[in-house]
């Protein structure tokens, strides 16, 4: 894109202020900025006043949920479906680990993170000793992709590389970027985080698919014969990925996808639930449940809304094609941004000062027909890893490896 092409691009949505420096630039910078503006999506900004209206809900029911005394009851008929759609090549894993971690407040990718006590136990390699149980049990190999971000991407590759693969086989672990969305301020002005560079932050957990797409990851995983994906968060340390029980009871009950839940520890507890949205599968948000949510009750009795995701999910690959052509909701998140201040100096804030653009996983669920909420034993299954201490953190997950005899 030439300069009068990126000054036009930049004037219809009131985003003069990124040339500001274009003057100062050497040739190579010009270019970069240049190439950047042609890329960037610029009209999310405009959605910046209208947060409030956003993602409107539809009405809210509950959903049904297989419970841990139904899989124990089939455990053995899941666990075979589930070991012959393995050992047939048709499930990949899909790590998902191009998120920022800002809460864990560590600047480098959250996978590299060393939860031992006595040796060094990575979050990567907690997850990857997860898989390769699995790998034994099947006696073949489960292609994983790990999605990372221009953020963080090249320190992931070396340190896989780095620490053999811990033990996966390389020719089995395939690596590819999400996309990146601009940041800006509350008035949906983007920041400039160099003179030559636009802030940008990854455009959330949502672009999974997509950027599997556009990276050709998604092909060769098909033409490879993968029907269903995996996906998985980075932080869970305690999950199972492939499990074949629950990839089983996903592909017997003809589930377009299958959500791994915990019963929830309080009412109000900070995950989303599974439940029904104008009768389709979805997920209402921890900030969304209101109190008549929480209260509510099914026929047993029990709590309505009972049962948590924990970002493990078993997407059907047929499904996910038709989906992404459909445009997800977006989510308008308050986030630190680094800036260029009026000085040209780069500031690190404290407090938030602005917003990030993000689609998020969750949000596939509600665009399928069907889905199977399963349950799983929660403190065998969910040690979230979300900050460094209290709540989800890198000590709660240390408790819960140990309680599970896992050596730290
Ligand atoms: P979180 O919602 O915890 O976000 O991600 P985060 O960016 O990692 O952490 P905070 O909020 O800044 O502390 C849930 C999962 O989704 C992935 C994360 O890596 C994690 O596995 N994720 C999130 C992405 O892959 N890309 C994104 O853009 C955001």
């Amino acid at each position: 894109m030439g300069y009068q092409e990126a000054y036009d691009k930049l004037e219809k949505y009131g985003q003069l202020h990124v040339l500001k420096y274009y003057e100062e630039l050497n040739e190579q910078e010009r270019e970069k900025l240049l190439a950047q503006i042609e890329q960037t999506d610029f009209e999310v900004l405009s959605l910046c006043g209208k947060r409030e209206e956003l993602n409107p809900r539809g009405k809210i029911a509950p959903i049904k949920v297989m419970q841990l005394a139904e899989i124990e009851e089939k455990k053995e008929a899941f666990t075979a479906c589930g070991l012959e759609a393995i050992r047939a090549g048709k499930v990949g894993a899909v790590l998902l680990a191009g998120g920022m971690g800002t809460r864990l407040g560590s600047d480098a990718p959250k996978g590299v993170y060393n939860i031992g006590l006595t040796k060094e136990v990575f979050i990567f390699q907690r997850l990857v000793e997860n898989l390769l149980e699995v790998v034994r049990q099947a006696q073949t190999w489960i292609p994983l992709c790990v999605m990372t971000s221009d953020k963080n991407h090249d320190m992931t590759v070396a340190f896989f590389e780095e620490k053999d693969y811990f033990g996966y086989k390389p020719e089995y672990v395939t690596f590819f970027m999400q996309d990146m969305a601009p940041a800006s301020d509350y008035q949906g002005r983007v920041y400039l985080e160099a003179k030559d560079k636009i802030s940008t932050s990854p455009n959330g957990n949502g672009g999974w698919f997509l950027s599997m797409m556009k990276s050709g990851v998604a092909d060769r995983m098909k033409e490879a014969g993968v029907e269903w994906l995996n996906v998985f968060a980075v932080d869970n340390v305690l999950q199972r990925i492939a499990d074949p029980c629950f990839v089983g009871a996903t592909i017997s009950t003809g589930s377009a996808v299958g959500a791994k839940v915990v019963k929830k520890n309080a009412p109000d507890e900070k995950v989303g639930a599974m439940c029904l949205e104008d009768g389709r599968p979805s997920i209402v948000e921890y900030y969304e449940m209101t109190q008549e949510l929480m209260d509510a009750k099914d026929e047993q009795g029990e709590p309505a809304y009972n049962f948590g995701v924990i970002l493990n999910y078993l997407f059907r690959v047929r499904d996910l094609e038709e989906i992404v052509a459909r445009r997800l909701p977006l989510h308008i998140v308050e986030k630190k941004i680094p800036y260029l201040n009026e000085q040209g100096e780069l500031v690190k804030p404290e407090e938030p000062n602005g917003y990030k653009f993000e689609q998020l996983v969750l949000d596939m669920i509600h665009e399928l027909d069907s889905c199977l909420p399963y349950e799983v034993v929660r403190n065998y299954e969910f040690a979230p890893i979300k900050n460094k201490t209290g709540i989800d953190s890198v000590e709660s997950a240390r408790a819960l490896c140990l309680e599970n005899h896992i050596e730290l």
